[in-house]
């Protein structure tokens, strides 16, 4: 399966900050927002990444990670010609990806959770293997702001709504999905919304109705943030620094993880340590490489 990070956008919930710097490259505590879904996709397993984005922000993001060959993966960049939604952002990788399955993850989710990978790596094989689609939801204070979704008695989904105003469950639609090779068909579909946006919540809705949709409840072990907002992307700075302070461990450091995965080897990481100079990310390197030779 490959995947496919959305970077588009243009991030007005932040404006000025992303006037003229894109979202998914300011920080979170230490290290760029992209990198964080990235791992994601790569503690999964997924090396062909598909990296969407805006034409002027092309050259920022391939000097931050190139073609992924540091990281023993395999990134491309596809320009969304403009803001007109997830879907529309993900119809427009088609021609690299039509008739396969896929894993999509918006570039300004976070998430965090002991097991997840194992959950995800589920859910993506169960995917691959039977088809349909599967989506991620998890309890919020603030439904409004998401994709929601609705229960039944019985646990099944029942329906979805994009931003409702009155939500009837507080269980949003996290910003990370698996469809199988179908969803460029149901792509073609959609219309756009009501505000005018292709609408990913529209594809999960076609899957519901055919009753090809999953949803997995993230419970308690989970956290999840939606770095979109001011005060969202503050939360989960200090989410990370409490963590990382805490534990001596980074989140979401993708040299880690494709050392851990065996893609690369620690002479690697020197190298980009080397790069890096002498900062906090550097050493940190540096100890991974001593206990990993040790
Ligand atoms: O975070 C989860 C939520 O993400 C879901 O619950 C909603 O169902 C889903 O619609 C989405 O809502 P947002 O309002 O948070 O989406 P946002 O406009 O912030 O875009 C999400 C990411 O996709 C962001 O990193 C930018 C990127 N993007 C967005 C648009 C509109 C693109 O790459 N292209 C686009 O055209």
């Amino acid at each position: 399966m490959k995947a496919v990070i959305l970077a588009g956008g243009r991030g007005t919930r932040l404006f000025p900050i992303t006037v003229a710097v894109n979202k998914h490259l300011l920080p979170v505590y230490n290290k760029p927002m992209i990198y964080y879904p990235l791992s994601i996709l790569m503690l999964m397993g997924l090396r062909d990444i598909i990296i969407v984005l805006n034409g002027e922000d092309l050259p920022a993001f391939k000097k931050l990670l190139g073609n992924g060959e540091h990281l023993g993966i395999r990134l491309k960049y596809v320009v969304q010609e403009a803001p007109l939604g997830l879907a529309h952002a993900l119809k427009s990788t088609a021609s690299l990806l039509e008739g396969q399955s896929v894993c999509l993850v918006l570039g300004d989710n976070i998430f965090f959770g002991h097991g997840l990978p194992a959950l995800l790596k589920k859910a993506r094989r169960e995917v691959e293997e039977g088809g349909g689609a599967a989506i991620f939801v998890y309890q919020v204070h603030d439904p409004e702001r998401y994709g929601v979704a609705e229960f039944d008695e019985k646990g099944r989904v029942l329906r979805l709504e994009e931003k409702p105003r009155r939500p009837s469950s507080n269980w949003a639609v996290v910003g990370l999905y698996f469809y199988d090779s179908q969803v460029w068909d149901f792509l073609r579909l959609l219309k756009p919304s009501p505000r005018g946006e292709y609408e990913i919540t529209g594809i999960n809705q076609i899957y519901l109705e055919k009753g090809l949709l999953k949803a997995y409840r993230l419970g308690r072990g989970f956290t999840w943030f939606d770095a979109g907002t001011p005060e969202s992307f503050l939360e989960a700075s200090e989410f990370v620094a409490v963590y990382e302070k805490r534990s001596g461990k980074m989140l979401a450091c993708p040299e880690e993880i494709a050392l851990a995965n065996g893609w690369i080897s620690s002479e690697e990481i020197l190298s980009r340590c080397n790069m890096f100079g002498d900062g906090l990310y550097s050493q940190y390197l540096k100890r991974l490489i001593e206990e990993h030779t040790r």
